[in-house]
């Protein structure tokens, strides 16, 4: 869609106040400042004026707490999905943003908006997430080490972005980790020769999963954690 026409259709602004706004330097799309208002937008652009974030009215945007067990696809003749959890309208039009493995835990963010859920999927946007995680061996001063410098990856054989980990204790700790690679913390710490025993999520980006929510719940997202994902 046309930017003139995207601003008109989510603000109270006319198009020809959106181009206004254009021309005045006021609009910015991902992170250039937009110079026409001809320019044809992609699903994945994030459209900010004055600094605000522009979505569409209507989108909507869950957290649930996923327990074990639930798979993170959106249909399965096998096991019970994330979306299935939903008790919602046209869930099915639900994107899962950032799936977990069926034995992982926590927070799972659902969305109808593509743009949003782009932002806080693709690898450009390096949005940080927080697990919790539980391993058969200690976790030794030399794997944190190696985990916090990146370790290979096999097969692709690449290396993973530096993680963040803190010890809580022996054999549990905190890692925080800006990709989301196909099972990338089980893989990490297979790397340093250790395995995990349990994971779970505690957040995405600045959404932090509602400690009110027991696994299996849900609610809708707060229009600050909403905005939090820019
Ligand atoms: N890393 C994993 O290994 N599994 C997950 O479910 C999420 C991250």
């Amino acid at each position: 869609m046309r930017l003139d026409k995207y601003i008109a259709s989510v603000t109270d602004l006319s198009r020809k106040q959106a181009r206004q706004c254009i021309r005045e330097g006021r609009v910015v799309v991902d992170a250039t400042l937009a110079a026409a208002h001809q320019l044809q937008l992609c699903p994945e652009n994030a459209v900010f004026l004055d600094g605000t974030p522009l979505r569409s009215p209507g989108f909507r945007y869950f957290m649930l707490h996923k327990p074990p067990g639930v798979i993170c696809a959106t249909h399965d003749s096998h096991h019970t999905t994330a979306i299935d959890l939903l008790q919602v309208e046209q869930r099915e039009k639900l994107q899962i943003a950032g799936r977990l493995d069926i034995d992982t835990t926590g927070l799972v963010l659902l969305t109808d908006d593509g743009q949003w859920n782009h932002r806080l999927t693709s690898p450009r946007h390096q949005c940080v997430k927080e697990y919790l995680v539980t391993t058969s061996e200690a976790i030794s001063a030399t794997a944190i080490d190696r985990l916090s410098q990146g370790v290979t990856l096999l097969p692709e054989n690449r290396l993973t972005r530096p993680a963040r980990v803190e010890l809580l204790d022996s054999r549990r700790a905190r890692i925080f980790l800006s990709e989301g690679r196909y099972h990338q913390v089980k893989r990490m710490f297979a790397a340093v020769g250790n395995a995990v025993t349990s994971l779970h999520r505690s957040a995405v980006g600045n959404i932090r999963l509602d400690e009110t929510l027991q696994p299996g719940e849900y609610r809708p997202l707060e229009p600050a954690e909403v905005d939090a994902i820019q």
